[in-house]
C-alpha cells in the first residue's frame, strides 16, 4: 500500500484530517503546506467554469486540472474526482481511473455512490488504484439539495452504504451534508476515515471547496465558513492598480526598462 494512503488510514482516532479542493498550480502549492488531502473536485465546473452543476465536466478537463495540481504537490495526498458518466460500468471505470491515474500521477480517485457503485470501487481498487467514496448529498446523482440521513430509514441506508464502500476497499469516504447523528454513527462504525462537508464535527476530517472558504465563489451555504474574504482583498488590489494606471503612477521607473 502507498505510504501516503497508509498515513491517512492511521490518522483515524488520532488526528483530524485537513482537506481542501484545488484546481490549479498556485492554490495547490499553498495548500500543500497545510493539507493532508487535496481534492481536484468536479466542483471546478461551478467554481471555475461557472457551470450550473457538475454534469458537463469531462475526463479531459479533470486530467488537465489534475496535472496542474498533482505535479505541484510534495506532501498532500492528491485525489481526483471521476466525472459523471466516466464510470457507468466496471470496464469503463477501470479504463478511465487508469487514464486519470497515469496521466496526472495522482494518488487516488473519488467515486460518488448514491446507493450504488460498490462493484465499481472494488474493480478500481482491484487494479491498484486507491479509491475515496462519497455518500450523502452526491451532486452527480441528486439534483435537489437536501440534508441526508435525518430520518431513521435514511440513516440506516447511509450506514449500510458506508460499510459497503469500506468492504469494496476504499481508503476513506466523503460524507456530504449528512445529519450530525448519522455522521457520528458512520464514523464510529467504520475503520476508514470519514471526511465531512456539512456533516458535523464528528467526522475524522473536514473538506471544503477552497473558493468558498476563501470568500471567492460567492457561494456560502450554512456549512461553509468564510475564513477570509478574498473577493474584498482582490477588489482592493485591483482598485489600487486602476487608480495608479489612471493617474499615470504605474508603471514607474522601477517597473520599466531604459
Ligand atoms: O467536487 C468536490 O469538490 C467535492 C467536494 C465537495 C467533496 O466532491
Amino acid at each position: 500500500m502507498q505510504k501516503k494512503i497508509l498515513k491517512i488510514l492511521k490518522a483515524k482516532n488520532k488526528k483530524k484530517l485537513v482537506c481542501l479542493t484545488a484546481y490549479s498550480k498556485p492554490i495547490a502549492k499553498i495548500l500543500d503546506k497545510h493539507c493532508d488531502i487535496i481534492l481536484v473536485g468536479d466542483s471546478l465546473a461551478t467554481a471555475m467554469y461557472g457551470m450550473k452543476n457538475t454534469h458537463k465536466v469531462n475526463i479531459e478537463t479533470m486530467i488537465r486540472h489534475g496535472i496542474s495540481v498533482s505535479s505541484n504537490l510534495k506532501n498532500s495526498l492528491c485525489v481526483i474526482d471521476m466525472p459523471v458518466n466516466s464510470y457507468n460500468n466496471t470496464r469503463q471505470a477501470k479504463k478511465n481511473a487508469l487514464l486519470i491515474f497515469k496521466k496526472t500521477k495522482c494518488d487516488a480517485v473519488k467515486v460518488e455512490c448514491d446507493g450504488k457503485n460498490f462493484g465499481i470501487i472494488k474493480s478500481i481498487v482491484g487494479i491498484g488504484i486507491p479509491v475515496m467514496g462519497h455518500i450523502g448529498f452526491t451532486p452527480q446523482y441528486i439534483k435537489k439539495f437536501k440534508v441526508q440521513g435525518t430520518v431513521e430509514r435514511e440513516k440506516n441506508k447511509l450506514i449500510e452504504q458506508a460499510k459497503k464502500i469500506q468492504k469494496a476497499g476504499a481508503f476513506s469516504i466523503v460524507l456530504e451534508c449528512i445529519s450530525a447523528s448519522t455522521a457520528k454513527k458512520i464514523t464510529s462504525e467504520i475503520k476508514i476515515p470519514t471526511i465531512g462537508i456539512g456533516a458535523s464535527i464528528y467526522c475524522d476530517g473536514q473538506i471544503l471547496v477552497t473558493d468558498d472558504m476563501l470568500g471567492l465563489s460567492g457561494f456560502y451555504p450554512k456549512f461553509v465558513k468564510k475564513f477570509i474574504n478574498l473577493n474584498y482583498v482582490i477588489d482592493i488590489g485591483v482598485e489600487k492598480y486602476k487608480k495608479a494606471v489612471q493617474k499615470k503612477k504605474f508603471p514607474s521607473k522601477k517597473n520599466f526598462f531604459n
